[in-house]
């Protein structure tokens, strides 16, 4: 026995939470019995809409520590003078799977950080792999169907996957990733993240840069071994989301060291390839990493649904200091996000106490489902107004750019989908390349045209021969004649 009384939901002492009121011993059960109606019909109602994509997912909280002053390149206020610390939480996800699915799936990492600032809210919405499968906002609704369930067997399709990346060879470096020892992540703690697009940093005197971000993890990175991750995904479809959590209960706290690549402006208009194109990494010799700062981990959440599935995340959380570049993927996100966070969560999202920024938001949006704050209360509900009302800051403003083309639906310049895959390729040890082949290989077998298993193989031999070669080898079919010959 407590000393607390249990109440209904409007606060009435509930006299028995065992016994629903029935007409006598053994009668029907009452309508009146309000409390037992209250309690069923809520409980029908406890599922919000799963993120349409990483619908599973685990976060935590911590903070973020300036090791290296960035006011020379952005007027940001959490990258500003070292040792500055803003609070932090994260949420790790997959991508495909559903909210039940298992954490050790072959699959990007999702890595959505939200800094709570002195200038409001920051989201860096970013995966564990520097680039992505597409380059155009245009595709990601047929690429994801093609991750997801077919309509009519409710199966994973491989034919799809396959299909949809062999007509898009742009996909083929994180294809390459993906299939790669990096594509199963060992822990969430084990993994670096990165900010994949390329995003623009304004200074006070309102001089930008190009800028990239590098969550480097101070954990080092491992990796599962696929049978194992197999097993794991049977026997404890949680495994990474235990981890994270038994990790920060024992003060194992987990750390990453925040890194940027900067390309002064102008690099953008000679730079060899499109620097908005986030199929493609910078390289480091060309814009080395510079630290920044140090995240890291120390508080479970209290309440999974409040702090994790409710949290909701945008490119487009931005703060002063802070802009967006005109990468084709990240413009099409900046609606997308804010737009799923109505959907899911409601108008009213940023209000919730995860989303809230620690500063006041002070503007004149009011009403809406599930207010639940002051509304504002008495004050001015219009801007402008005579009555002290908000106001805005013209040193906020974006900082100005010249845009010019014709108005058109135009495919990025560059074409070569192939020398960063083969360099990846390259790169990798005999027994990671015989990895990634068996993997490339187990994955292609269940395809059911031939035509895609070739068109695919193509892709793969552009970006270097034996690797085109192998994977070709390991389905039992010969490399296309047409791209040998070139
Ligand atoms: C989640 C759309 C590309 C990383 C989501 C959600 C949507 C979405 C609608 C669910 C949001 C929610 O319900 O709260 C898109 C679109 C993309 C795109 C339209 C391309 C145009 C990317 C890329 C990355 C990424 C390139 C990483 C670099 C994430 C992450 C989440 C997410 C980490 C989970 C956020 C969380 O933990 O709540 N995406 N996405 N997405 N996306 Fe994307």
């Amino acid at each position: 026995m407590t000393d607390r009384k249990l109440t209904t939901s409007w606060g009435a002492p509930v006299g028995d939470n065992q016994n629903s009121i029935t007409a006598g011993h053994r009668g029907p059960t009452l309508i009146q019995d309000v409390y037992l109606l209250e309690k069923l019909a809520h409980f029908n109602r406890e599922r919000v809409p799963e993120r349409v994509v990483h619908a599973k997912g685990g976060g935590a909280h911590g903070f973020f520590e300036v090791t290296n002053d960035m006011s020379q390149y952005t007027k940001a206020k959490l990258f500003n003078g070292t040792g500055t610390k803003t609070d932090m939480f994260i949420r790790f996800s997959t991508v495909a799977g559903e909210l039940g699915s298992a954490d050790t799936l072959r699959d990007p990492r999702g890595f959505a950080v939200k800094f709570y600032t002195e200038e409001g809210n920051y989201d860096i919405v970013g995966n564990n792999t520097p680039v992505f499968f597409i380059r155009d906002a245009i595709k990601f609704p047929d690429f994801i169907h093609t991750q997801k369930r077919d309509p009519q067997t409710h199966l994973k399709n491989p034919t799809a996957v396959w299909d949809f990346w062999s007509h898009s060879p742009e996909s083929l470096h994180q294809v390459s990733i993906l299939m790669s020892d990096r594509g199963i992540p060992a822990t969430w703690r084990h993994t670096h993240g990165f900010g994949s697009h390329t995003f623009k940093w304004v200074n006070a005197e309102g001089q930008a840069v190009w800028v990239k971000y590098h969550f480097k993890t101070e954990q080092g990175v491992k990796n599962l071994d696929v049978d194992l991750a197999a097993q794991l995904a049977g026997e404890n479809p949680d495994y990474h989301t235990e981890d994270l959590f038994n990790a920060i209960e024992k003060g194992d706290f987990p750390s990453w060291k925040l890194c940027v690549q900067i390309m002064p402006e102008e690099d953008a208009n000679t730079y060899r390839f499109d620097p908005f194109d986030v199929t493609k990494v910078w390289s480091q010799k060309d814009y080395p990493l510079i630290e920044v700062g140090r995240m890291t981990l120390n508080r479970n959440p209290e309440n999974y649904f409040a702090e994790v599935e409710q949290a909701t995340f945008s490119p487009g959380t931005l703060v002063p200091g802070i802009e967006p570049s005109p990468d084709k993927m990240l413009q099409g996100r900046l609606f997308a996000y804010a737009d799923a966070a109505r959907y899911r969560v409601g108008a009213n999202h940023n209000t919730l106490p995860i989303n809230r920024p620690k500063v006041e938001a002070a503007n004149n949006f009011r009403d809406g489902a599930m207010r639940h704050d002051a509304n504002g209360g008495k004050s001015v509900y219009y801007e402008p107004n005579s009555f002290g009302g908000p106001t805005e800051t013209p040193e906020n403003k974006i900082a100005p750019f010249a845009v010019s083309g014709v108005a058109d639906s135009v495919a990025y310049d560059e074409h070569d989908h192939y020398t960063q895959a083969g360099d990846l390729y390259r790169l990798l040890s005999e027994d990671e390349r015989t990895r990634l082949v068996a993997n490339i290989v187990g994955a292609m077998k269940p395809v059911t045209l031939d035509e895609i298993k070739l068109r695919q193989i193509g892709h793969f031999y552009k970006a270097d021969a034996e690797y085109g070669t192998r994977i070709a080898e390991g389905l039992g079919l010969e490399v296309p004649a047409a791209v040998v010959q070139k």
